[in-house]
């Protein structure tokens, strides 16, 4: 696959076949992402690859979280950082609220439909039943220089599976389970949850990956000086 079809194919798939992706297939995903650039080559990052039992235990740690703070109101898991701003501005909020409206809306799911809403945020953490999950630490000493390089390694990763004819879907909504996270993986207490990625073969079928995002035309985005 060219890299101009890994780039254009390359989608948030939210709904994934149960066939399993070898532990060798991760491997050579990771060995050649883990050639992207970073900042005075400090390769900030540590993966950790999930699949199988490790992969349910999270998955119901979590769930279990979140039923008993639906019941009680009382949350259990906290970020280690401010993630995304509480008062998001245009147009950030508006593009925000779109990709939600238009994934709900493929879904069936109205605005007020909490039960609903709860279900398929909850997908989020069986990776949306992909068989691998790539936990993307940082070592917590390190700031916001050092965040862009995981930003580069999660995209290479993202294309290279596309090579391998797989799929993903890059999430936050993991940020504040980190405890839970570290609990079955053996991350370190130095290390901090950035994001994970699901990683799988795409369920053709599943409405929710028929959406496909818009995007800002060039002239929005960029401007050109000094060119002839
Ligand atoms: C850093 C990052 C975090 C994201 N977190 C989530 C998430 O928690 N759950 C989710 O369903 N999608 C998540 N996404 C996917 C975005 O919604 C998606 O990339 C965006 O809407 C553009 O769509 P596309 O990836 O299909 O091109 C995330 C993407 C990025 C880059």
């Amino acid at each position: 696959m060219d890299l101009v079809e890994a780039i254009e194919s390359r989608r948030s798939v939210r709904a994934y076949l149960p066939t399993p992706v070898p532990q060798e297939t991760v491997a050579a995903i990771m060995e050649l992402s883990l050639r992207s650039p970073s900042g005075t080559n400090m390769q900030p990052w540590t993966v950790h690859a999930v699949s199988g039992a490790v992969k349910q235990g999270i998955a119901d740690d979590v769930i279990a979280s979140r039923l008993r703070v639906r019941e009680t109101g009382v949350q259990e898991h906290h970020g280690e950082r401010v993630f995304y701003p509480d008062d998001l501005g245009e147009p950030w909020r508006a593009r925000r609220r779109a990709i939600g409206w238009d994934l709900y809306g493929l879904l069936g799911i109205k605005k007020g439909d909490r039960e609903r809403t709860f279900d398929q945020h909850n997908r989020n953490y069986t990776l949306f039943d992909a068989p691998v999950g790539l936990f993307v630490f940082i070592d917590k000493s390190l700031e916001v220089g050092s965040w862009l390089d995981l930003g580069m390694l999660m995209q290479t990763i993202m294309l290279v599976a596309r090579e391998h004819g797989l799929h993903t879907c890059p999430q936050a909504a993991w940020h504040i389970y980190h405890q839970i996270v570290r609990k079955w993986t053996g991350a370190g207490e130095n290390e901090s949850l950035a994001a994970v990625i699901a990683l799988g073969y795409e369920d053709t079928l599943a409405i929710e990956n028929t959406l496909r995002t818009p995007r800002e035309p060039l002239e929005k985005v960029v401007t050109f000086s000094g060119f002839d």
